[in-house]
């Protein structure tokens, strides 16, 4: 253990009108200083979390946190990207700055303002996250890449539309429960597994209920070093932080094996001298329901192929053998995309407190997993986080 979670936010995430990239960022950021019981003056070295500019006129973020207090002002900040997985590239960051000495308290923000353009216009912002070359003319935005992944995925094992659906319902009863969560409400079996004009295809066989939502929000954390943090009143520390690039070209790659989500987990759990189901739950990257599904094979809960099994035998749900997204997940939560990575993070460090929010609680959470993906299972990030104490 190198390093620990000493204080963290987490902002309702939705269609948050009337608020901007910087209101949401200060908001976190003074959050996080507060609970981790540190002045502004503490922070070190900050991290900003922002996907894509293009989603704003507000591109350039690093110094948007000094606006939470005059004391900030001078500290070294920079903004990070790695498409989805941005949030999670800014923690390593911090954990890197850590681990070289660089600093005693780093402030990490993610954040993503997303709604001020409609679907489609978001679409085409996210597409700029695949292999522009050759994938980028598909249609339906960033959809589009995991319909045709999931059209791969049914012609070699058969249609899943049936477990799709079931990942659909459980984000979203999860969900329900999660203050936070940008849907708070329960979604039938039925209405997410029958197309619908509420529930249309959007790409390939993925409907709307496959889909992670376009959404606004913003979660932070404050990082420190082992020592520090014994004397701190949480923590919440890494047991492993791992971190597998895979080629950008789908072309260059069996897209349905996810091979760098499996190695990035891999490591981690061979880093932490751990085994898969040692894990209490699982945060993972639903962008798409059929994300979720590869990645219970590529986390090593199933064999490839059989992934279904995972949720047709309730071992991801909430009270199964291996939770996966107890806080509804990107599914029911939304995707801010610089956000999401933090806010995994974030969840996951409640549940490890015990401080999650009633009904989101588990009852017995000692190690937590988190995975994180950019792009089409090309920036991969395993953390396993556990309390210091
Ligand atoms: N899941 C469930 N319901 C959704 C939803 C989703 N993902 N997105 C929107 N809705 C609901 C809205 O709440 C609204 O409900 P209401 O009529 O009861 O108010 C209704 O569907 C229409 O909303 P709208 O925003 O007009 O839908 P849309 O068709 O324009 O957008 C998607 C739906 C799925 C296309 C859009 O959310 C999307 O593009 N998601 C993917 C984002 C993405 O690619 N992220 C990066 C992943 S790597």
């Amino acid at each position: 253990m190198t390093a620990c979670i000493v204080g963290w936010s987490h902002g309702k995430f939705g269609k948050l009108d009337g608020e901007t990239s910087e209101s949401l960022i200060v908001k976190a950021a003074s959050e996080a200083i507060a609970h981790a019981g540190i002045e502004p003056k503490d922070v070190d070295v900050i991290y900003v979390g922002n996907m894509n500019g293009g989603f704003v006129r507000q591109e350039f973020h690093s110094s948007l946190p000094l606006q939470t207090h005059p004391d900030l002002r001078f500290k070294p900040s920079t903004r990070v990207e790695n498409a989805c997985a941005t949030g999670s590239a800014a923690i390593h960051m911090g954990l890197n700055t850590l681990a070289a000495g660089k600093a005693r308290f780093v402030l990490v923000v993610g954040v993503e303002k997303m709604t001020e353009l409609n679907s489609a216009q978001a679409g085409e912002v996210l597409i700029k996250a695949s292999y522009v070359a050759e994938e980028a003319n598909i249609e339906a935005g960033f959809a589009g890449i995991f319909g045709k992944i999931t059209s791969a995925y049914f012609q070699r094992y058969g249609d899943k539309s049936d477990a799709l659906a079931k990942i659909a319902v459980k984000a979203h009863r999860n969900g329900a429960k999660n203050p936070f969560a940008h849907f708070q409400k329960e979604f039938a079996y039925d209405f997410c597994r029958t197309p619908s004009d509420k529930n249309p295809f959007v790409a390939g066989p993925l409907k709307r209920t496959d889909c992670s939502p376009v959404t606004d929000g913003a979660a932070a954390v404050i990082l420190t070093d082992v020592g520090t943090a014994l004397g701190m009143k949480q923590a919440i520390a890494f047991r492993a932080a791992e971190h597998v690039n895979d080629f950008l070209p789908m072309s260059k790659r069996d897209i349905i094996k996810f091979e760098g989500p499996q190695l990035a987990w891999q490591r981690a759990l061979k880093s932490a001298h751990l085994d898969l189901l040692d894990l209490s739950f699982v945060e993972s990257h639903d962008c798409f329901t059929s994300a979720e599904l590869i990645e219970y094979e590529a986390m090593g809960l199933t064999a490839p192929g059989e992934g279904e099994r995972a949720i047709h035998e309730g071992w991801v749900e909430r009270d199964g053998k291996l939770p996966v997204n107890v806080s509804g997940g990107l599914k029911a939560k939304g995707h801010p995309v610089g956000a999401t990575g933090v806010s995994m993070h974030v969840m996951t460090a409640m549940q490890l407190a015990g401080t999650a929010p009633e009904g989101l609680q588990l009852p017995k959470a000692k190690l937590g997993g988190v995975f994180n993906m950019g792009g089409a299972a090309v920036a991969n990030y395993v953390s396993i986080l556990e309390p210091l104490r």
